[in-house]
């Protein structure tokens, strides 16, 4: 099968607006996009400036001097939406300054009716508000405002397959992001994902291939494999494909190369992917697996299909699998009903399973969902205190798992020269960070290290 291309349709309004371009302006117009939340976003992010490079747009890192200010937010927190309010608003001074300037908002937030109101209402300088199913036609997007002066709103979630053949403009050379599903259908009962994003929905097998090689052919030496829920990737396509199977199929690319993926759900990580972790030369050996709670209390108000039983015999047994394998995982603190006896839960369970990392988070509500109506009689001061009592746990955990990895060997991928000379800094499979004694031309290379020391951070030289 041939990997398919970008839309007809779109590149045809992606020419009009370069014609535009080259019509109206003296200089290649630049554009600026600011990336809020997860690595979905980044990637999107990655995604629409392939669509603004195509329609002539140039790059820079300076709002001052953009014609296009784009804002691709986020939704998972009160805190995350906020900021994207205030930095908007900063950017109104520019058009001022700027004849024909855009401004857009796009994202996980303009999924939500009442911040669309609020962009129509106190944010008229907004020229483009769409949302996270049709970033695809940006270019139809920009050239409707160019021509028609018209505002553009489009919010649609029709859970549409995702567009394939879209153009990408990576930001990095070494590490890339490749998206293999979108959506979520797993709606744990705090979570604002699968209103925002709709459906789960997952990539045909051959464009990830495809993508896979053309990003190791152009030199890239991680791919992290991305969904909301990597593990039920493969549902609903004509062929079957399973994650376990495509990890395999994307380990069998040619080339010195690592794989990653996040983020996997408890609920559906099965043996048969632990088994290709273990199996596959390229897969870092590492399992991002967000556990949230360890209270089965709390685990089934919030809608997540597992307990600590069953979280607790899936980690033994990817430990018995993959002896050297790095386990981290995501938290909520303060989740609606949780008491400190359940607290205490999460605690146990994180020194029971002695975590490299920790991604932990004190619940915030989110308007539409389930948690949000739910009594949550904790103050915000005591669930801060629980959460400090969290990070003074993990602290010590962190510091252990550093200290044993002294007299390991890793693969490591080096990826910037350190301020001390002679010296690469790069990650481990199971992202640590090491100093390793490397001269400045293997910046870019995967190498196996031994570590030698730990101080406030991994030390180790090539073997
Ligand atoms: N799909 C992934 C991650 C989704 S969001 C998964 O299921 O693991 C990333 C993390 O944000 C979640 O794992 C959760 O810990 C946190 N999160 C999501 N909604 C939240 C909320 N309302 N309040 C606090 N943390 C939240
Ligand atoms: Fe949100 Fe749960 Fe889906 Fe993750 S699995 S995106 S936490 S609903
Ligand atoms: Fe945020 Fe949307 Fe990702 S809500 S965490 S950017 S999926």
């Amino acid at each position: 099968m041939i990997p398919s291309s970008y839309s007809a349709e779109q590149t045809a309004y992606a020419n009009r607006v370069a014609a535009y371009f080259k019509e109206h302006y003296s200089t290649q117009p630049l554009a600026h996009v600011i990336t809020y939340g997860c690595q979905q976003n980044v990637s999107d992010s990655e995604r629409m400036k392939g669509e603004l490079a195509l329609m002539g747009y140039g790059f820079t890192a300076d709002p001052a001097k953009a014609d296009f200010i784009l804002f691709n937010t986020c939704a998972v927190r009160e805190h995350a939406e906020d900021r994207v309010y205030g930095n908007v608003g900063a950017m109104k001074r520019y058009k001022r300054t700027k004849k024909g300037m855009l401004i857009g908002v796009c994202g996980c937030m303009t999924q939500q009716d009442r911040v669309v109101e609020r962009f129509q209402k106190s944010f008229p300088f907004v020229d483009l508000v769409f949302g996270t199913q049709v970033q695809h036609r940006l270019p139809e997007f920009i050239y409707r405002r160019l021509t028609t002066g018209k505002r553009v709103y489009e919010t649609k979630l029709d859970n549409a397959p995702i567009e394939e053949g879209v153009p990408v403009r990576r930001d990095g050379t070494l590490k890339g992001w490749l998206p293999i599903m979108a959506g979520c259908d797993n709606f744990c009962t705090y979570c604002i994902v699968p209103y925002v994003r709709g459906r789960e929905r997952s990539r045909d097998p051959e464009e990830i291939i495809y993508e896979a090689t053309e990003m190791v052919r152009s030199g890239f030496k991680e791919i992290m494999l991305l969904g909301q829920n990597v593990n039920s990737y493969g549902k609903g396509l004509d062929e079957p494909v399973n994650f376990a199977q495509l990890l395999r199929r994307v380990n069998a690319i040619e080339g010195d190369f690592r794989i990653r993926f996040m983020t996997s759900h408890p609920k559906d990580c099965s043996l048969e992917l632990l088994d290709a972790i273990r199996d596959c030369e390229k897969v870092a050996k590492h399992l991002h697996l967000p556990f949230q709670s360890g209270s089965d209390r709390i685990l089934k108000t919030m809608n997540r299909h597992y307990d600590r039983e069953k979280y607790s015999e899936l980690i033994r047994q990817a430990k018995e699998r993959i002896p050297q394998i790095t386990l981290s995982a995501d938290i909520i603190v303060g989740f609606p009903g949780e008491s400190y006896e359940d607290f205490k839960q999460t605690i146990s369970l994180v020194e029971e399973v002695q975590f490299a990392s920790l991604f932990t988070f004190i619940f915030s509500p989110r308007e539409g969902t389930p948690a949000a109506k739910m009594a949550d009689p904790v103050s915000r001061e005591e669930k801060g205190k629980w959460f400090q009592e969290l990070l003074a746990v993990q602290e010590k955990i962190n510091e252990t798992y550093l200290k044993n990895t002294v007299g390991t060997v890793q693969r490591v991928l080096l990826e910037e020269l350190s301020e001390r000379d002679g010296f690469c800094i790069g990650h481990t499979d199971g992202n640590v960070s090491v100093e390793v004694q490397a001269s400045p031309e293997l910046l870019g290379s995967l190498v196996t290290v031994h570590i030698d020391s730990y101080e406030r951070h991994l030390v180790g030289t090539i073997c």
